[in-house]
């Protein structure tokens, strides 16, 4: 059995939008619209997987369901075997918008899902572990606000890791950085993955972002969203798009599938 299993999963939302697009516009303002169609997805222990789908199409409402945030919905969510009804401190997730608490320092932020921890040696070791791995050394003491965008999203990081989660949902997690600094944090995240292990599952919409990183890719439709197409990708690690001809294929391929026609 698998470790996640998504079974016909349909979402509604009430349509927010002020008016109709166009006549073929399949739900009026202040109608039910389904953002989710029926959707079926398994996902493996310790598998890293990256889900793709155009702007606004629901990645982040099915991630938000698949932890356990948003129970209004058919279907069910079953993981290890239990049927999800609510959020689990063991599957952290890091939000597509800054998540840090802006009045603490970065160490007091780590510490917040260690809480529980009650030996005050090993809780400290374990805040200094994962500040050390995503080289915040020399941050601890330093305020969100005093910290630049690539810095702010590698504390939250530490955050999410220090719990030792048996999932990590990442929602656009390298949003607002610059190029190098997404490139660098990209780089750790395979690392981490690498070294802890643990079931990932990223949105993204960056199409590179997903053939480096992922063991499996899920690419959604436009709505109501459905899977389009599930891969597999078994190139050898470290990945360079620019120079594995497969893996530039299957870019050109998915930016089709997504509607758009890539020229480099
Ligand atoms: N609380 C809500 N009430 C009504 N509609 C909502 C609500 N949350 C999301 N939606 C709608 O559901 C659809 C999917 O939203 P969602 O945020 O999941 O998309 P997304 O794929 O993550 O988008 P993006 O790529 O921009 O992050 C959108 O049309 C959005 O307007
Ligand atoms: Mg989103």
């Amino acid at each position: 059995m698998s470790f996640i299993q998504i079974n016909n999963l349909t979402k509604k939302h009430t349509n927010r939008r002020g008016s109709k697009r166009s006549p073929a516009d399949v739900a009026a303002p202040g109608e039910m619209i389904t953002v989710l169609d029926d959707i079926n997805l398994e996902f493996e222990e310790g598998e890293m997987v990256c889900i793709l789908g155009p702007s606004g199409c629901g990645k982040s409402t099915l991630l938000r369901i698949i932890a356990g945030f948003d129970t209004d919905y058919d279907g069910e969510i079953v993981i290890e075997g239990e049927k999800v009804e609510s959020a689990s401190s063991e599957h952290i997730f890091v939000f597509q918008q800054n998540g840090l608490l802006p009045w603490m320092s970065v160490w007091d932020n780590v510490e917040l899902g260690l809480r529980n921890v009650e030996d005050v040696e090993k809780k400290n070791e374990q805040i200094q572990e994962y500040i050390d791995l995503v080289e915040l050394n020399g941050f601890e003491y330093n305020l969100p606000a005093e910290l630049s965008g690539g810095m702010q999203r590698r504390a939250e990081l530490a955050r999410a890791l220090a719990v030792k989660p048996d999932i990590l949902y990442l929602d656009e997690p390298f949003t607002g950085l610059d190029y190098f600094t997404h490139l660098k944090i990209r780089e750790e995240v395979v690392n981490i993955h690498e070294y802890i292990g643990k079931t990932m599952i990223m949105v993204t919409h960056f199409i590179e972002d997903a053939l480096v990183m992922a063991d499996r890719i899920v690419i959604l439709s436009e709505m109501p969203t459905s899977v389009k197409m599930t891969r597999t990708l078994d190139f050898p690690r470290p990945r360079n798009i620019n120079t594995n001809k497969e893996m530039g294929d299957l870019r050109d391929e998915i930016f089709l599938m997504l509607g758009v026609s890539y020229v480099a």
